[in-house]
């Protein structure tokens, strides 16, 4: 199992620390401004009525804060919270004991909502509908379904990718909230934050060059930092600015737009193989020799962000952008293949 900077699922190593960095409060959340200010409204009007809030699905590429935005609004609505997952609910029979067993007001997480079998999410329906269940009562000629009422509760789902939800599914959340990458400024402000709970020493330079290269991604902010504090305290005394955190970060392979040894071999594959696309996910993942969930779901997020790689109806093409960026001079049939792509 390698261990690198950019995987943003989450390691063993960041399970505790990330409970600590975690914000608490919708105010200490940093950034998503609308998706803040519609749940904002939404949570006081469902504690003005004193009734549950709506289920809601939030999606975006891991490490957004999906997590941290459940946990809150748990918090907010002064709830408990269940949290779950996709894959850890294998048969119907552990989703309607996990349902009954809820309180009224409860929110229960389900991650990787997407990843639900059919027949689970069958029980999920008239749970998410109705607040009821229902129950098989004995076997054979002689079964017969019971329905078993469910107190208020609300669902939050979360997802890496909404498109793989299955459409009853998704018309049954009340709310959508897309997570955006963050803006080198909001990724600044939060690891200024966590090197205040941390004990770091970092200067505004230092956690701005962290912030610019953690790909719009606080948990590889998160994780850059503690990496570059490890740099800091064996070569630089202990305190991060610019230089040490560049340094730092140039050791870890990450360049100055964040991309690491996978996006450029990525980019230069696409380069070098294939002239620059078009050029199947499939493919792709074979000749890199990356898994295509994780290139899909990982790096492509933030390339397609940095407008270095484009999707189109036969694959994947890089943009002039990601040419310069790799020093690459770019071949004029590729200019050809796009505008063929686009037009
Ligand atoms: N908006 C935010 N403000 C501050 N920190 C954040 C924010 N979003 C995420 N984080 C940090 O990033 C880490 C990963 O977030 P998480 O909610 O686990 O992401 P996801 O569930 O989308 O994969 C959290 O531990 C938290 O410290
Ligand atoms: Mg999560």
């Amino acid at each position: 199992m390698d261990d690198r900077l950019m995987d943003t699922s989450l390691l063993a190593e960041d399970s505790a620390v990330e409970q600590t960095l975690r914000p608490h409060t919708l105010r200490e959340y940093v950034g998503q401004q609308a998706v803040k200010d519609s749940l904002g409204i939404y949570i006081q009007a469902a504690l003005s009525r004193h009734d549950a809030l709506d289920h809601m699905l939030l999606y975006g590429p891991p490490g957004l804060g999906k997590t941290t935005l459940a946990c809150i609004v748990a918090a907010e609505m002064g709830q408990n919270i269940r949290v779950t997952s996709g894959p850890a609910i294998e048969r119907p029979g552990d989703l309607a004991s996990i349902l009954s067993n809820l309180n009224a007001g409860d929110v229960l997480f389900i991650d990787e909502i997407h990843r639900l079998s059919r027949q689970v999410e069958e029980v999920l329906y008239p749970a998410m509908e109705d607040f009821a269940i229902d129950i098989m009562i004995g076997k054979g000629p002689t079964a017969r379904s019971i329905r078993v009422d469910l107190p208020r509760f609300t669902l939050v789902g979360a997802t890496t990718r909404a498109g793989n939800l299955s459409a009853p599914l998704r018309d049954r959340f009340g709310m959508l909230f897309r997570l955006e990458m963050y803006t080198p400024e909001e990724l600044a402000q939060i690891v200024s934050r966590s090197a205040g709970i941390l004990g770091i020493d970092a200067d505004a330079e230092g956690v701005l060059e962290i912030a610019r290269r953690s790909r719009g991604t606080p948990r590889i902010a998160n994780r850059m930092l503690k990496r570059v504090r490890d740099f800091a305290q064996v070569r630089a005394s202990g305190h991060i600015s610019r230089e040490v955190a560049r340094q730092a970060l140039t050791m870890l392979d990450v360049d100055e737009l964040g991309l690491d040894r996978v996006d450029r071999n990525v980019l230069g594959c696409m380069m070098d193989k294939f002239g620059g696309g078009p050029v199947g996910l499939d493919t792709l993942a074979a000749t890199t020799g990356e898994d295509a969930v994780t290139i899909e779901d990982v790096y492509e997020p933030y390339l397609m962000q940095l407008g270095f790689i484009m999707r189109t109806p036969r694959g994947r093409v890089c943009t002039p952008a990601a040419w310069a960026h790799m020093k690459k001079e770019m071949p004029a049939s590729a200019s050809d293949g796009q505008i063929r792509m686009e037009f």
